[in-house]
């Protein structure tokens, strides 16, 4: 479908083809700049451009696909760094520069490099469409071949392959390829969605401990400016015990993505392998077009959605949701559509709501388990919660992990407030690390708690009448709480400490109050608060 640019304003241009249907594939101008249709009327269609548009006059030609926005799904995505459009950036760097112009279309996937295939048909039995018919060996992973079709095999690859020749030939003549496109704005269909049962472990004390996270949930981390989003979002994509993470940085700065991805070529994990073997990273830094940020997550979600369909645990992590957001709202704007809060689109929780209901537990066509779990941070502008990007998130969450400027600021990190944190997943994990890590987990929790809340209240009185005030009961109870904070709930993330194991995570807590139960004790007995104080400070150095 045919037609020529009529109207340009930025990066939204108008074409005079008809017929096109919503969110389809356009290509603008001599240079075909990829886009989307954003905005239909009778006479004019509206494209938002993905790429800069310098240089576009009217005029132009255009080219309609009626085929929506896609992914390229397949062997090779896993240790990639791609732009909000699935392209890959050290190629695109190689081609265009640090600045992206116009790219015409890269494959994704690396069809030149050679894979070990092994077929699970033969010729002459029968595939259908969405069964396995085969694995590659990609780093760690057995990445299984979905089948694009059903027929009788006819010819079937063995041995190495690649990715630009079919693996497979039906009777029929249709071909089966090593790799599948999937439309990024709609959901990949899957079986049953399951309950969540089981701890997604961050090694992060106060979250493991305190406020757990699932497999197949969604937790939200809003922080203001310096809180430690971005190291927590890393740290987690790290250590989390899941099979793939899919990180997306979302207008955020260029050279902490690029850390990022140093640092992880460098690391292994507990079996020696690098983390880069099971990291994708989605990059739209702040340099590059809206349009492109605006799409980044749900073509990094769809990819997270593939690995999850082979039944692995996968967790998508996105820095940050608000910078995302603007791009929404930037585009709406330019669409000169009606604004709502804070000049944010009114369809902004809803556009929202259908890529967080993405995330869950799922039996797959396989009889497999697979799990999508999300932790995004929010930036909310002045830490202002009530804005409404960091509302909407809430409405979708099952947990809230609330960084706090004051922790922040005397170098208290994680900075997760525990007084104003929550996980709806409580019980699932008090049920979970009970019987798998430590039968005293829950009474644990609740003394925990107990003695930070209790903190929380004689600080009051502190306040007033100073510490020299207090009884001594209550001396030794602020000098738990103390402990319970500095040692406990804060680690370092460039530390030995930044992962710590259900394991460690419950011996050190068992540690720390038992120390104040014999403290306790001692003091009934009779014993000076200032020689307990004493032997406690020499016993923990
Ligand atoms: N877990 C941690 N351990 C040690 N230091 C930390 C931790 N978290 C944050 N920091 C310190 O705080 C600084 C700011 O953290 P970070 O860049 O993650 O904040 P942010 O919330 O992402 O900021 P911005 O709003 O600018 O994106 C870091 O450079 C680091 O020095
Ligand atoms: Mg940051």
């Amino acid at each position: 479908m045919k037609g020529f640019v009529t109207s340009i304003s930025g990066a939204t241009v108008s074409v005079d083809i008809q017929g096109l249907q919503l969110y389809d594939r356009v290509y603008i101008g001599h240079a075909r700049l990829s886009g989307e249709v954003v905005h239909l009327e009778k006479e004019r269609t509206t494209v938002q451009v993905f790429e800069d548009t310098h240089g576009l006059s009217v005029g132009e030609p255009a080219e309609g696909t009626r085929a929506p926005l896609t992914v390229t799904l397949g062997p090779g995505l896993l240790g990639g760094i791609f732009d909000g459009l699935q392209r890959p950036l050290t190629t695109l760097h190689q081609q265009t520069g640090a600045f992206i112009t116009s790219s015409g279309d890269i494959p994704p996937l690396d069809l030149q490099r050679q894979w070990q295939f092994s077929a699970l048909k033969q010729p002459g039995e029968t595939v259908t469409a969405g069964e396995i018919f085969g694995f590659v060996s990609e780093g760690h992973l057995q990445h299984p071949i979905f089948a694009s079709q059903s027929g009788e095999v006819e010819n079937i690859s063995q041995g190495l392959v690649d990715l630009n020749r079919p693996l497979a030939i039906l009777k029929d003549g249709q071909k089966l390829f090593g790799w599948q496109n999937s439309a990024v704005r709609r959901p990949r269909i899957t079986g049953e969605k399951r309950p969540v049962t089981v701890p997604l472990i961050t090694g992060q004390r106060c979250i493991d401990f305190l406020f757990p996270m699932i497999k197949g949930g969604v937790a939200i981390i809003p922080g203001g400016f310096g809180t430690g989003k971005t190291v927590l979002e890393q740290t987690i994509a790290k250590f989390a015990d899941t099979d793939v993470v899919v990180y997306v940085g979302c207008g955020e700065r260029g050279n902490e993505m690029a850390g990022l991805l140093r640092e992880f070529g460098e690391l292994r994990d507990s079996a020696g392998r690098p983390l880069l073997e099971r990291i994708i990273v989605i990059a739209n830094t702040s340099n590059m077009p809206v349009a492109a940020r605006e799409s980044s997550i749900f073509t990094a979600v769809t990819m997270a959605e593939y690995y999850r369909d082979m039944g692995l645990d996968v967790l998508f992590l996105a820095d940050s949701l608000s910078r995302w957001a603007e791009a929404l709202r930037e585009i709406s704007s330019s669409l000169e559509e009606i604004p709502g809060e804070e000049g944010y689109p009114t369809y902004l929780s809803s556009r929202l709501a259908s890529f967080i209901e993405r995330a869950g537990v799922v039996e797959t066509q396989s009889g497999k388990t697979g799990s999508l779990s999300m932790i995004l941070a929010v930036s909310p502008p002045g830490g202002d919660f009530s804005e409404p990007v960091t509302q909407a998130c809430l409405r979708a969450a099952g947990a809230f992990y609330m960084l706090d400027t004051s922790l922040a600021h005397s170098r208290h990190f994680p900075a997760i407030h525990w007084g104003q944190s929550y996980s709806l997943f409580a019980k699932q994990g008090a049920e979970y690390f009970q019987r798998e890590i430590d039968k005293n987990w829950t009474d644990l929790q609740h003394r925990c708690r107990d003695i930070l809340q209790q903190e929380e209240s004689l600080r009051e009185v502190v306040e007033v009448i100073g510490m020299e005030g207090l009884q001594d009961q209550d001396r030794l109870l602020m000098h738990a709480a103390e402990r319970v904070r500095r040692d406990f709930l804060s680690q370092n993330s460039f530390s030995e400490d930044a992962f710590s194991s259900p394991q460690q995570t419950a011996q050190l807590i068992t540690g720390i109050l038992e120390d104040y139960t014999r403290a306790v004790q001692r003091l009934k007995e009779g014993e000076l608060l200032s020689e307990i104080l004493k032997g406690e400070q020499d016993a923990t150095g």
